[in-house]
């Protein structure tokens, strides 16, 4: 297989506006994050995807763009931007910006003209729509709930947004929407930064007249496009976020003949603990079988043509540790194990803010105290619907995403040591028992466990490469597989739950221990005590 710098790379997901604050207004900052690159150099990470740092409106904490060559003055400067490019790079920290390109905010210039008159120059940058019997052209609805649709006074249009009626969708159909796409990309290209992760890139090819939003006929050829006249020929990270990849669309994505991106974040694992057919509020206990049915099937699906994304978490899913680990009693031993049976995958991984520490939900006990919007229309919608308050408010401390953006917690002190004013959103008051400065000088954290996993990667060709094997598929507690390459064989044992679990090798696995990993002290043999994992190699 072709090798790539981002085969072996462990990418680190920020959110700016909760990573840390150097100023004291309540928001993350970029010279908060310049402030913390030691602890991200020790953590062992190359690559920082940031979320967005573009002038915004924030009716989407920043997925609402107003501007894409500039940066949003909460967070500093262009300047600040390209000091934080250049420190990154001496660390040999490569940037990835978050790239929106399937909306802006309404307070975009573009949109404000579009919406001024039918012949403006810029009324085709956006899907604009007469009303059909007086409604909706349609009954698309919004991921933020409600019609996609929203009238507009001004011209007796309606415009499209499949997400807050902030955010409405650009019409990639107009060829000069795709070139200020690619200009705006190449600014950043040809100011240092390490690539993109593009936001709900599987949306851009929509057919609007056919209710094709996903997954629209003109996607991968819009992806070519871009390739093209942008990062085609330059070495960057490219991932798309792609709610709805099947290992057929991610090999187009992510083919090695290298015509579209690196790779992509597919979730269908991510889904597994929702009720089928129903979204994500509609909570269904996880089913550890299906789990590693899913995740499996996408360790081999590529047969070396094709790459995968790792992950666990990110800035609009709820804690890992309080969602498959146990994050009272064993917090520790879960949020490890499910780091090493993560890591010990092939793909590249992806730690979000905050992971690496076991940080965990939180349970607000004020809607008020909830700042996003995804969260809030929900609420409305079904609370309308006759929901009950209780019955909502468990859904949110499920899977709401704020339960991702309370501040970082750096140390003991005030506000998490996150900031000296007063945090946009408050932070999760067991930050006095899980902060950075807790762990980063303890050999058994869970800090030095993910810095232990990222160096293993480094070191081991037989993580970045080596064939996955799943054994027990239908162990109902246990997660184990092989990687193997050459003479190398890794052996990763995950216990899921936390009783003891008897375990026995399906066959004898040959050579001796190079080296091993666990959450433990010790290991016993054949038996995973609760949420042990390990992780060894047979050389
Ligand atoms: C996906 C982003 O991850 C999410 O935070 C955002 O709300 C939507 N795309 C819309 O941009």
């Amino acid at each position: 297989m072709n090798r790539k710098w981002w085969h072996r790379s462990v990418v680190y997901q920020i959110y700016p506006r909760s990573f840390y604050d150097s100023n004291g207004d309540g928001i993350g900052d970029l010279r908060g994050i310049i402030e913390k690159l030691d602890y991200l150099s020790d953590l062992g990470i190359d690559v920082v995807w940031l979320s967005p740092v573009f002038p915004s409106p924030n009716d989407d904490n920043g997925y609402d763009i107003s501007d894409y060559k500039n940066i949003m003055e909460e967070f500093g400067t262009l300047k600040d931007m390209e000091e934080l490019l250049v420190k990154a790079n001496h660390k040999n920290i490569k940037i990835l910006m978050d790239l929106v390109a399937n909306h802006t905010s309404d307070e975009h210039q573009w949109f404000i003209e579009s919406r001024k008159s039918k012949d403006n120059p810029y009324r085709d940058y956006y899907i604009w729509r007469d009303a059909v019997d007086g409604k909706e052209p349609n009954d698309l609805g919004s991921v933020f709930s409600g019609s996609a649709w929203e009238w507009d006074e001004i011209t007796g249009q309606y415009y499209l947004h499949l997400f807050s009626k902030k955010q409405p969708d650009l019409n990639w159909e107009n060829p000069k929407v795709r070139q200020e796409v690619y200009d705006f990309m190449n600014f950043w290209i040809e100011k240092g930064i390490g690539g993109f992760r593009m936001d709900v890139i599987e949306l851009i090819g929509k057919e609007i007249n056919k209710k094709i939003t996903s997954n629209g006929p003109m996607l991968h050829p819009y992806i070519k496009e871009m390739n093209q006249n942008t990062f085609g020929d330059k070495d960057l990270l490219t991932v798309g976020e792609c709610w709805g990849a099947t290992p057929e669309t991610a090999k187009l994505y992510s083919n090695s003949d290298g015509s579209e991106l690196s790779m992509v974040f597919q979730f269908e694992h991510i889904s597994l603990d929702q009720i089928p057919g129903k979204d994500k509020w509609d909570l269904k206990v996880l089913d550890l079988v299906d789990l590693k049915r899913v995740l499996s099937k996408w360790q081999t699906c590529f047969d070396n043509n094709g790459w995968n994304s790792l992950f666990w978490n990110n800035h609009d899913l709820p804690r890992i540790v309080s969602r498959w680990g146990n994050d009272q009693e064993y917090r520790v031993e879960s949020a490890k194990m499910l780091a090493t049976l993560l890591h010990g995958m092939k793909g590249t991984p992806y730690i979000y803010q905050g992971e690496e520490l076991g940080m965990t939900n939180v349970r607000f006990s004020d809607l008020s105290d909830y700042m996003d919007i995804e969260t809030l229309n929900m609420y409305r919608e079904r609370f309308n619907q006759g929901y009950s308050h209780e019955e909502i408010m468990e859904s949110i401390y499920a899977k709401g995403r704020d339960n991702a953006r309370t501040p970082m917690q750096w140390t003991a002190e005030l506000n998490g040591g996150f900031s000296a004013g007063t945090p946009w959103i408050g932070v999760n008051p067991n930050y006095k028992m899980i902060n950075a400065k807790n762990q980063v000088n303890n050999e058994n954290s869970i800090f030095s466990h993910y810095k232990k996993l990222i160096c293993l990667r480094r070191e081991n060709d037989v993580i970045v490469y080596g064939d996955f094997e799943l054994l027990f598929p239908n162990d109902e507690n246990i997660f184990a597989y092989t990687r193997t390459l050459g003479q190398h064989k890794l052996v990763v044992i995950c216990n899921f739950y936390g009783k003891n679990t008897p375990y026995k090798l399906p066959y004898e696995l040959n050579g001796k221990k190079a080296w091993e990993l666990s959450n433990y002290d010790d290991c016993r043999e054949n038996l995973l005590r609760p949420y042990e994992g390990i992780m060894y190699l047979l050389a």
